[in-house]
């Protein structure tokens, strides 16, 4: 346990600051200090290799993404270029993330379209519950659905989902900032729209730099939701016309974001993201896998079977403890200096590698005391 006697679970909220990122952070600060021996060509070249990094954990191809300030950002260009109209609706699971339903809020009050909230059944999961939506909703044109949701870990199966998804007619637009750098993503299966993630979380990296995936037919008509120059080509001269916008870049670039061209956090991301694929998804999939067995394991043993989630992603999962316990529990987990959040009745329980499953059957042990 590297951070004192502190148990950190709570990397779904943010991820800890690992070492080569910090390092990579100061090298950037202190050549910041000295922008004259920075020239224009070598931050590009950062960007080009950040960008192809991040291509690197989605299908490899670096000309599909884009570096956006936040999930939303992403999630708000793929709402502002799907179209939509009138009488028809936009699929997602009753509870997901904001940055995931806001920006289809709007595109539904600017449309006339509707929101189809996707519940669940007493004991069904969300996968079923996806498909049921599917079949009960003929007018779905949009599913804007996560691979993890956020509150609970709880795992959709987009390789059922998807098919399903393309059947129907509908765009498909996922939100992978909770799954991308702890689950493989299955881009070329899903064959989605637009692709979403933050980068703080499992990518490792700073806040503010996020990731938007676009399918090939959005890199050639897609329009970016700011008008910022380091979208557009402006060739050699680098000139802009007042008569007419120069072409948006290749690629994805037309919907890179401004302000984003900083050493210091592609610095971060990069080193963040190099991790990831050292280590591999698979692989940390596996280990975090160990942990949250290693939990649910220890809970069976304690009696307290009920308070887990079923169906959980290997990397994330929540406490279920009875209402008039929970804020016992999370006391007791403080007090222990085990951190994890607590929100809408759940506790929240999100390890990285620095986690041992022996650390997780403590977290039950102290949860059980407090039962
Ligand atoms: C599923 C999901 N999407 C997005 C975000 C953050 O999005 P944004 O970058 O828009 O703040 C979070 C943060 O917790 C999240 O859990």
């Amino acid at each position: 346990m590297p951070f004192g006697d502190v148990l950190y679970l709570d990397c779904a909220a943010r991820a800890p600051m690992l070492r080569g990122v910090h390092a990579a952070a100061r090298l950037a600060l202190e050549a910041n200090a000295a922008p004259w021996t920075q020239s224009f060509d070598a931050l590009e070249a950062q960007v080009e290799a950040v960008r192809a990094l991040a291509a690197g954990l989605l299908d490899g191809d670096a000309e599909a993404v884009a570096p956006v300030p936040s999930a939303a950002f992403a999630l708000s260009t793929a709402a502002r270029n799907l179209p939509l109209a009138a009488g028809e609706a936009v699929l997602l699971l009753e509870g997901q993330f904001p940055s995931n339903l806001l920006p289809w809020q709007q595109r539904c009050a600017e449309t006339g379209a509707r929101i189809a909230a996707v519940r669940r059944a007493p004991g069904q999961g969300w996968t079923n519950a996806v498909l049921a939506a599917l079949d009960a909703e003929p007018r779905v044109r949009v599913v804007a659905l996560p691979q993890v949701r956020w509150d609970d870990g709880a795992l959709l199966d987009l390789d059922r989902i998807a098919p399903r998804v393309h059947a129907a007619g509908a765009a498909l637009v996922l939100d992978l900032s909770q799954s991308l750098g702890a689950l493989p993503a299955g881009i070329a299966r899903w064959q989605p729209d637009f692709v979403a993630s933050v980068g703080y979380k499992w990518l490792l990296g700073p806040r503010g730099l996020s990731w938007l995936w676009a399918a090939s037919r959005w890199r050639e008509a897609g329009v970016a939701i700011e008008q910022h120059w380091s979208a557009r080509d402006a060739g050699d001269g680098w000139r802009f016309p007042v008569e007419a916008p120069p072409p948006p870049r290749r690629g994805a670039r037309r919907f890179d974001a401004g302000g984003l061209d900083e050493p210091l956090p592609l610095a971060m991301a990069a080193a963040g993201l190099e991790q990831v694929l050292a280590w591999g998804v698979p692989d940390i999939a596996t280990a975090l896998g160990k942990c949250t067995r290693a939990l649910d394991d220890a809970l069976d043993a304690h009696g307290l079977s009920a308070w887990k989630t079923p169906g959980h992603a290997p990397h994330l999962t929540a406490l279920r403890p009875p209402a008039e316990r929970l804020d016992a529990v999370f006391d007791a987990l403080r007090r222990e200096r085990i951190i994890c959040t607590r929100r809408h009745g759940l506790l929240r329980i999100a390890p990285h590698l620095h986690v041992t499953p022996e650390d997780m059957s403590r977290v039950a042990a102290v949860a059980a005391r407090a039962a």
